[in-house]
């Protein structure tokens, strides 16, 4: 375990969902399918509002309409972006990374703390709790301007969207960043509920859980998720999966048999690289957000050849991995899908993908922090031992 990444070890409480090696993940026991036909929708709408999961990980409960309503509305009350956000990121180079954008652009909001300034002003730890809410509430409904603002200097004419604060979050989202149709404020209203949390151990979500452990206040804490999301074997995965399929188009075209995709797959780990979106630390079967995006293609655009080229993937690119004899879960993951929704929708912009899923698990992650901060979680201090502690324990170990 101290060799290996520390897998398997049970170190955490958390709350907000919790992740089944068969089964996949279920946010406060209800997994994915029930959670997609019981949360409240937008109407005329068939997929979840993520204010509903929101809701769901803060009380345990799922909202009624009316509940994910007012969330939506508060959200939509807190949404203004201070200019320093701005001035911010006009300082940094055009060509910096959406996610290094995004870590600036929460630290030049952090000085609006609330955590920050009550624990200054000697608040009792009994009240943390709610004064990190405040800031995850300010953090969330800020997003959808600050990743679109990101979104439309980076990859548009710079001009900024104003909000519509008549509509939902996601849609909002979609609407700031000049994607208006109903077809895409669905897809980002499912693409946000899906990717809010995945239990406590993965990178993002460890990080921010470990610097809000601290009592570094929220903005500190989730940007050091955001700075561990923004690695390739995590949530960059999302980018490095639509670079990947593009090659896969490039290389063997369109109509490739299967012992052509075969032949790719092969190639791109023998030159070294992993194949993006298949694997797993935890999970041992198909994720099920792998799933419920591809019935949202089947739905949506079941004749997109990309879509296609994920479904014939699917059916080589286990067969190899188990092959390799190493590779402990050969299925796909959430990022082997969401990049194909989002270029079909007109987002092809791929190193923009982690952004938006760095906006959704700001909502798991900042549900925890608050849960974290109400019941007193101590700040975590693990134990490490060095190469030579352990050979005087146990003898040499050989490689
Ligand atoms: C997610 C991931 C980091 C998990 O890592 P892990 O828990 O160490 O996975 P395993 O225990 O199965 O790894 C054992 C070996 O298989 C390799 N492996 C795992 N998944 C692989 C993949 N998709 N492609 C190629 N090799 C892979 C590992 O790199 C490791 O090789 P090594 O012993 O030479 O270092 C890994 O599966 C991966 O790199 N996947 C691709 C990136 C990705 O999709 N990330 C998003 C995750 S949601």
């Amino acid at each position: 375990m101290v060799a290996g990444g520390m897998r398997g070890i049970t170190a955490m409480l958390y709350e907000t969902s919790l992740l089944d090696a068969e089964e996949g993940i279920r946010f406060r026991g209800r997994a994915i399918p029930e959670l997609r036909e019981k949360l409240p929708k937008a109407r005329g709408g068939e997929e979840p509002l993520p204010e509903g999961i929101m809701w769901l990980m803060l009380t345990g409960e799922i909202p009624s309409e009316a509940q994910v309503r007012t969330l939506s509305a508060e959200l939509a009350a807190r949404a203004e972006v201070p200019k320093a956000v701005f001035d911010a990121l006009d300082a940094l180079p055009k060509n910096a990374h959406p996610m290094t954008q995004l870590s600036v652009a929460l630290m030049a909001m952090q000085p609006e703390s609330k955590f920050a300034k009550a624990y200054q002003d000697g608040a009792h730890k009994t009240t943390f709790w709610e004064h990190a809410f405040e800031d995850s509430m300010d953090i969330i409904a800020r997003l959808p301007a600050v990743c679109a603002a990101i979104y439309r200097r980076t990859f548009k004419d710079g001009t900024l969207v104003a909000a519509d604060a008549s509509l939902d979050w996601a849609a909002n989202f979609a609407h700031m960043m000049g994607h208006d149709s109903e077809a895409v404020k669905e897809l980002m209203r499912l693409y946000m509920t899906i990717h809010v949390d995945h239990e406590g151990g993965n990178v993002s979500a460890h990080a921010t859980h470990l610097v809000g452990s601290a009592l570094s206040d929220p903005y500190l804490s989730l940007v050091a998720g955001l700075n561990g999301l923004a690695g390739p074997l995590h949530g960059l995965a999302n980018q490095e999966v639509l670079k990947w399929l593009n090659e896969t188009r490039e290389k063997v075209g369109d109509n490739a048999t299967k012992e052509e995709l075969t032949e790719f797959v092969w190639a791109t780990l023998k030159s070294g690289r992993v194949v993006p979106g298949y694997g797993h630390g935890v999970l041992r079967k198909t994720d099920p957000r792998y799933t419920c995006q591809r019935e949202f293609a089947l739905k949506h655009l079941p004749d997109d050849p990309m879509f296609k080229l994920v479904g014939k993937l699917f059916e080589v690119v286990p067969g190899v991995l188990t092959e390799t004899g190493k590779v402990k879960n050969p299925w796909p993951n959430v990022d082997a899908h969401s990049g194909v929704l989002l270029q079909y929708y007109g987002i092809t912009e791929a190193n923009f993908y982690t952004v938006l899923f760095g906006a959704s698990r700001a909502i798991g992650v900042l549900s925890q922090l608050t849960l974290s901060r109400g019941s007193g979680y101590p700040i975590e201090r693990p134990k490490s031992v060095t190469s030579q502690w352990i050979e005087e324990k146990f003898g040499k170990v050989e490689a």
